[in-house]
């Protein structure tokens, strides 16, 4: 393909360091596409005849239906995906292959094709994120109403509701939704046609081939076209940043499950047994997704830095920017998938978790609330009388709303029986009416407007 000048051919370790042919054949299907739009158009630009251009269209055509069905012959010698499409295009179609080459460069051409796979695996994973966002509203909808204790510091904090806990995994899913459509329109412009770095003599139409391979329009500057991999780094951070949020969620799958806790049970399709321990059911998809979060954000640091420092314009350097991009995406669609299937399948089990939501004096600033609104007791002091009762009652080993009236009253002579409405963990629960608020009369408020936006 380049031996015009070289005499003598490259050694074995050259042809292995080399030959990326082993992962950019993933890029089959999307280097096909770019060179059929630019044969197109330099034909119609008068580049190339219709009659080669008519040879080069079904010849890549039959080069597609043969990688398709399993017949790509991988070839080191030949490097990359691009150089094989092109050479199996010559054994197909002879002379006019070799015109096809003509104002791009494999520069343009690999930037391009990358691109477009990077943008279908967000097209994939956008319809992914919001199958799990449709998960966690079905499963919000069911408990909306089930009282679960709400945390901080991992301490029992206040009640709250399973249908708001698992809303607030929809909103984070919604945010990463919005990172991948974001990076998808930063990177849909098209740097096909700025050939190695400087642009071509021939009288191309780069707005022609970037229409025709779906971008919103040719990319401004030739040298930029073919350094930039901004789009595969952004997209690794959106998939950084989902996987963050899968391991977070995975992690309280597995503290819920824990025999302590018995908050939910993991169904067969998402756990595995021990090999010695016969009673035991382990959250190992849970497990699986927490630590593959680890991947995915070492993914984005693992391109970062082969392209730091790199200068203008192409660096072979840059042949390294795919694996990291292919591994984040097949290991994020796995995680998806195991995540989205636990939240379709986990059981709540409601007593549980009310039993946990009542522990811990989680109603007290239900207490020192109703002081201020029932007493006008300002919410310091408020605080402070709240945190006598909360003394009495642990001396006593009893909840808040088991202690008397009495006794209450002997902290505080403002205490009436008013106070017992809130102290119970339903009632905490429905008077968080704030919006945004864990009241189920919120929570469905939320499911509601997440179901419009889901177009369910
Ligand atoms: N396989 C190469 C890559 O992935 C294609 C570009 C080759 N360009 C070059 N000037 N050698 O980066």
């Amino acid at each position: 393909m380049w031996g015009g000048r070289f005499s003598g051919g490259p050694s074995a370790v050259m042809t292995e360091i080399n030959a990326s042919i082993g992962f950019d054949k993933r890029l089959w299907k999307q280097d096909i596409a770019g060179s059929k739009a630019h044969a197109a158009m330099v034909a119609k630009q008068g580049i190339l005849t219709e009659a080669d251009n008519a040879a080069i269209q079904s010849g890549l055509d039959q080069v597609a239906a043969e990688i398709e069905a399993g017949k790509l012959v991988e070839n080191p010698a030949l490097e990359d995906i691009h150089m094989h499409v092109e050479a199996r295009l010559a054994e197909l179609i002879g002379e006019p292959a070799k015109r096809l080459h003509v104002a791009r460069s494999r520069n343009d051409q690999v930037a391009t094709d990358f691109k477009l796979w990077v943008r279908d695996a967000i097209d994939q994973t956008d319809a992914a994120l919001a199958a799990l966002q449709a998960a966690l509203v079905k499963r919000a909808e069911e408990h909306a109403e089930t009282v679960m204790p709400g945390f901080t510091h991992l301490q029992v904090a206040q009640p709250v509701t399973l249908g708001h806990h698992l809303m607030a995994y929809y909103e984070m899913i919604r945010r990463d939704r919005g990172r991948f459509a974001d990076c998808r329109k930063r990177l849909n412009e098209s740097p096909l046609g700025a050939a190695a770095l400087a642009g071509t003599s021939f009288p191309t139409d780069r707005f022609n081939t970037a229409a025709a391979l779906g971008f919103d329009r040719p990319t401004a500057n030739s040298l930029d076209s073919v350094s930039d991999r901004d789009f595969a780094l952004e997209a690794l951070a959106a998939a950084g940043m989902t996987g963050l949020h899968l391991s977070r969620f995975a992690e309280e799958i597995i503290i819920w499950a824990s025999q302590p806790y018995k908050f939910i049970s993991l169904p067969d399709a998402f756990s595995t047994g021990s090999s010695i321990m016969p009673q035991k059911r382990n959250p190992d998809a849970a497990e699986l997704v927490r630590a593959k979060a680890g991947h995915l954000l070492g993914n984005f640091q693992r391109l970062a830095v082969v392209m730091k420092g790199l200068p203008l314009a192409y660096s072979k350097d840059m042949q390294e920017d795919k694996v990291p991009v292919f591994e984040a995406f097949d290991t994020l669609g796995l995680c998806l998938a195991a995540t989205t299937g636990m939240v379709e399948t986990l059981v709540f089990n409601a007593e549980p978790m009310r039993n946990a939501a009542a522990s811990g004096f989680s109603t007290a600033t239900d207490l020192a609330d109703w002081l201020v609104r029932a007493a006008g007791v300002p919410f310091r002091d408020a605080h402070h009388i709240t945190g006598n009762a909360v003394k009495l009652a642990e001396g006593k080993g009893v909840m808040l709303h088991e202690l008397t009236l009495d006794e209450l009253k002997a902290i505080d002579s403002r205490i009436t029986d008013d106070v017992y409405s809130v102290l119970t963990v339903e009632a905490s629960v429905a008077s968080r009416t704030s919006y945004g608020g864990t009241a189920p009369v919120q929570v469905k408020g939320q499911i509601e407007a997440a179901k419009k936006d889901l177009g369910l």
